[in-house]
């Protein structure tokens, strides 16, 4: 009889009484849209709902725009399928490249259409500690929240830089042809701030968004 009040529970989608609560579905969000956190609320445990958060905002992180400027390795990466940047170049002692290579002798603090050079102010290289490219979310999350790998920033101010940060803001005005990130800055900054008010809670290993 439990066994199929459960069974029948599940159907039903309410199921208290056995086991992982079935996931609620979250509304669909075309490629190019991010679900806002208002979606989020349908998930009643604290924890669950703000390692839903973190595993949407990933799909801004892991997107090119972002994952290219965060590679796990010494040089840049470029365009959608995330290949070697060319020219080559290399990130140097201080991710600003090398001496005669250095990324501003290029990357202004603009987007160049003509030349097709992409740019923002202070161009370079998120150190390799920051690295995404090859990283689950769960990973991600846990480095990002690490002082010691993400440049000793506080949670206030790790809301502030995703938010607000000039670097981070290029990703939805990337110029010439490029795709920009799912979403806006300001819907991606609000994700992440209910992502820590919620717990900063990491999704389990092996969740993809
Ligand atoms: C032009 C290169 C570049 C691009 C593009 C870029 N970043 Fe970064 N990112 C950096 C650098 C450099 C740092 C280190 C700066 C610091 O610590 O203040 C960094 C650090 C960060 C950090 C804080 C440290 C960490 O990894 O936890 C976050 C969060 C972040 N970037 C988010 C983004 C997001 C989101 C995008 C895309 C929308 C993005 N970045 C695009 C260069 C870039
Ligand atoms: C000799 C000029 C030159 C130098 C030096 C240079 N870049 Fe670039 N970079 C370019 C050009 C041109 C593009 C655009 C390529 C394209 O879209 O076809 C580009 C594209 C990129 C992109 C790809 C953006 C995307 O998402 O597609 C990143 C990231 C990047 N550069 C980072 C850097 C960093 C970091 C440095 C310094 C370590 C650097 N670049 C040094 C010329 C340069």
């Amino acid at each position: 009889m439990a066994k199929i009040s459960c069974v029948l529970s599940v159907l039903l989608l309410l199921s208290p009484a056995c086991g992982a609560p079935p996931r609620v579905q979250l509304p669909p969000a075309a490629r190019n849209e991010l679900r806002p956190v208002s979606a989020f609320s349908a998930i009643p445990d604290e924890r669950e709902r703000s390692s839903a958060l973190f595993l949407e905002a990933s799909r801004v992180l892991l997107h090119p725009r972002c994952a290219n400027c965060h590679p796990n390795g010494d040089v840049p990466l470029q365009g959608m399928d995330g290949r070697l940047h060319d020219p080559p170049v290399t990130r140097g002692p201080e991710d600003r490249g090398v001496v005669g290579m250095e990324c501003s002798g290029c990357h202004q603090d603009r987007n160049l259409e003509h030349a097709r050079v992409p740019g923002a102010p202070n161009w370079h290289l998120a150190p390799l500690e920051m690295a995404w490219v090859g990283k689950t979310p769960r990973h991600i999350c846990d480095q990002m929240k690490d002082p010691k790998r993400n440049g000793g920033k506080s949670m206030a101010q790790l809301i502030e830089h995703n938010a607000h940060d000039e670097l981070v803001g290029w990703g939805w005005s990337p110029g010439h042809d490029r795709e920009p990130a799912p979403g806006t800055q300001q819907q991606f900054g609000a994700l992440i701030a209910a992502w820590a008010d919620a717990g900063a809670e990491c999704p389990a290993e092996g969740r993809r968004p």
